[in-house]
């Protein structure tokens, strides 16, 4: 931060007067009663927003059951149905003509589907689901691109009681493998191929060759959504969505489920090899996915809501799939990517739908001001984006550089951006600035959102006084909280619930809070997991697949650098088999080792640097010095104690790059 940001930082930016009366959460006094609210009456103040926010089949009679913490319960005996709050509900209240999705395809196709229409899609894929044999509470892997369809599909278990686990196109045949056997899947929702920048992928493929690895015994049939038309094998198990679907009727008496029902599991990073896969809840997560949705990007009738992100992550879930159509909004959902057919789509995309609340990630902004900064073209100032209203920012810390120009360029100086801390386990936003509200501070995600019980701990659970840094810990349990770990309840308490944090949430992430305003400012993983343009990548993970190549690796050690542009950058330290190479050898293999991770993982693990060594640095006791790794990854002085160091020449070999 230089010292003219700072002057800037010190004053802040207060909410727009307009906002201060108008907006869902309107001014300081609002927020305060609402804070107020929750610490008086938790249990109270979550019943209120939970008959707000959600129409219950049957009402819940207990708020919040924590008899066997911390396996909390949120409004259990109560009854309800995720897709009959997103769809039935806005047509019965008079907005079945009313744009539901505008979807932009990557050659700029737009569809647009109404609330009536989407409904009548999603009973159908839901009576073709059931036709298929699908039950409630049966597993449904869904491995899609971006489209109307993915939504649908998602629904459509909603609608039935069946569990969706969400894969993203971009994971390896390997990882959808390991999803599909854990969550033990009966149906797979594909499309024949996906379209990105102009490319076609192959999705179906990559099923049959998950299914060929065996672990996935109880998928009984891959329903294909025909996106491109392509070749593509089939076999007996195979059916064309569009046959299926347009075979049944278009209503479907929706399955009334248990709040707690469990309505997603969604995979995510975590510091061991094994991806863990969190279970979310039905009533709980919309309460929250609703709220959040309405106060902190102050949602209205008029509005056009555009998230960037993939249904493949959790904010594509919560800030596509649920929480834009539980509050009947019109969204904009984009298949591609933003620097196709050039850097200027988002741009062009928000002009072209006069979207009104834009939501996005930093590292993709960053991108974006690097080519707008090479091409005059792609700079925001080309395109008329007077329609914006509030910018959000989502998925890891927002730079003070890139928050002023998303600020100046994007929202003209008149958006409010809404930097948001959140994670895959938390369902929904937790620390955010509120449009009508926050004065904000760049880099700073602020405060907590009303009900939500952040604070900053040592490792004792004490807490820090504000302007020291401790861990980021949740005390209370929240609504639209992990339930646990699918199949591994013990590993949830470990990972979440340590028990020297007194029944505090631990997030994972280190964090401060501001001497004066109690701002927080989040400092970044502590565990062993980075954070890779967005993207939650376990360090253990990729050292699994990296020894998982037999032939070629003994040993291997991941750490994280930081990168300007994608946050982190992966630097793997890999010790061969054979003989250590040099010069255009090592570059050699190191393209062969980077194309492996691709197809053990995917392409978005792929390490940026692949360095080779004799051994790793080791402490006695035969640990990795983790730390020292990052400091040779940085290419900083190591000021590190190296005397237990086995062999110190690694040292030099070490700081080779390849
Ligand atoms: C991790 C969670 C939130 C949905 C997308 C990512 C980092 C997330 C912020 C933010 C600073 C952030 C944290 C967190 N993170 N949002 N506004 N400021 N850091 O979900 O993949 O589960 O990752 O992303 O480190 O723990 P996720």
């Amino acid at each position: 931060m230089n010292a003219s940001e700072k002057i800037h930082n010190l004053a802040g930016y207060p909410p727009p007067h307009r906002l201060l009366h108008t907006a869902h959460v309107p001014g300081r006094a609002a927020y305060n009663a609402l804070v107020a609210e929750s610490e008086e009456d938790y249990a109270g103040y979550w019943a209120r927003l939970a008959h707000v926010f959600v129409q219950w089949k049957t009402p819940f009679t207990r708020t919040l059951d924590s008899d066997n913490a911390p396996f909390y319960k949120w409004f259990e005996d109560g009854t309800l149905n995720v897709s009959w709050n997103c769809l039935d509900r806005q047509v019965n209240e008079g907005k079945g003509d009313k744009t539901a999705i505008v979807f932009e395809a990557d050659d700029g196709t737009v569809t647009h589907t109404s609330y009536a229409q989407l409904l009548g899609m999603t009973c159908r894929m839901a009576n073709a689901l059931k036709a298929l044999g699908v039950k409630k509470g049966d597993r449904v892997v869904i491995y899609m691109s971006m489209s109307v369809e993915g939504v649908v599909a998602m629904q459509a278990c909603a609608r039935i009681g069946a569990i969706h686990s969400v894969v993203f196109g971009g994971f390896s045949a390997h990882s959808l493998r390991d999803r599909i056997a854990d969550t033990g899947a009966v149906l797979v929702v594909t499309a024949d191929e996906q379209v990105r920048g102009g490319k076609t992928l192959p999705l179906k493929a990559l099923v049959d060759e998950a299914l060929s690895m065996g672990g996935c015994e109880a998928v009984r049939n891959v329903l294909v959504y025909r996106r491109t038309g392509g070749d593509i094998a089939w076999t007996a198990r195979d059916r064309w969505m569009d046959e299926m679907a347009s075979a049944q009727p278009d209503t479907c008496v929706p399955e009334w489920v248990g709040a707690e029902h469990p309505l997603f599991l969604l995979y995510t990073s975590g510091s061991t090899g094994k991806p863990k896969g969190v279970q979310h809840s039905s009533g709980g997560y919309l309460v929250q996915a609703a709220a959040t949705m309405k106060w902190t990007f102050d949602i209205r009738d008029e509005d056009v809501f555009w998230c960037t992100a993939d249904i493949g992550w959790i904010t594509g879930h919560t800030y596509i799939a649920y929480g834009p159509l539980a509050v009947g909004a019109t969204q904009v959902v984009f298949e591609g990517v933003p620097t196709y057919p050039d850097a200027g789509r988002f741009w062009k995309m928000i002009e072209r739908h006069k979207v009104t609340v834009f939501y996005t990630a930093p590292t993709a902004i960053r991108s974006l001001i690097k080519a707008a900064e090479g091409d005059a073209q792609l700079h925001p100032a080309r395109f008329d984006l007077r329609s914006l209203r509030i910018l959000g920012s989502v998925g890891e810390p927002i730079n003070p550089a890139a928050w002023e120009w998303y600020h100046a360029h994007v929202g003209g100086g008149r958006c409010p951006i809404v930097d948001t801390w959140w994670q895959t386990e938390t369902g929904a936003q937790m620390i955010t600035p509120l449009p009508g509200v926050t004065t904000l501070v760049p880099g700073s995600c602020t405060l907590p959102f009303p009900g939500i019980a952040a604070a900053i701990v040592d490792e004792t659970g004490e807490d820090v006084p504000n302007g020291q840094s401790g861990l980021l810990v949740i005390k209370k349990p929240w609504p639209s909280m992990i339930r646990t770990i699918w199949g591994d309840d013990a590993r949830y308490v470990a990972s979440y619930y340590p028990p020297e944090l007194r029944g505090y949430y631990l997030a994972g992430d280190g964090a401060s809070r501001d001497k004066d305003t109690g701002n927080f400012t989040i400092g970044g993983r502590i565990d062993d997991v980075l954070n890779v343009s967005g993207h939650r990548m376990g360090t253990m993970e990729i050292e699994s697949a990296l020894v998982a190549c037999t032939e070629l690796v003994a040993e291997a050690a991941v750490v994280g650098r930081p990168d300007d542009t994608s946050g982190e950058a992966i630097c793997a330290f890999v010790v061969l088999k054979g003989a250590r190479p040099t010069g255009p050898a090592a570059d050699k293999l190191a393209v062969q080792l980077r194309n492996w991770v691709g197809k053990e993982i995917g392409p978005i693990a792929k390490p940026r640097d692949i360095r080779f060594a004799d051994n790793l640095p080791k402490t006695r006791s035969g640990k990795i010095m983790r730390r020292l790794l990052r400091s040779v990854a940085k290419g900083e002085a190591i000021t590190q104690d190296v005397s237990t160091l086995e062999n110190p020449a690694i040292l030099a070999q070490l700081n080779e790059t390849h």
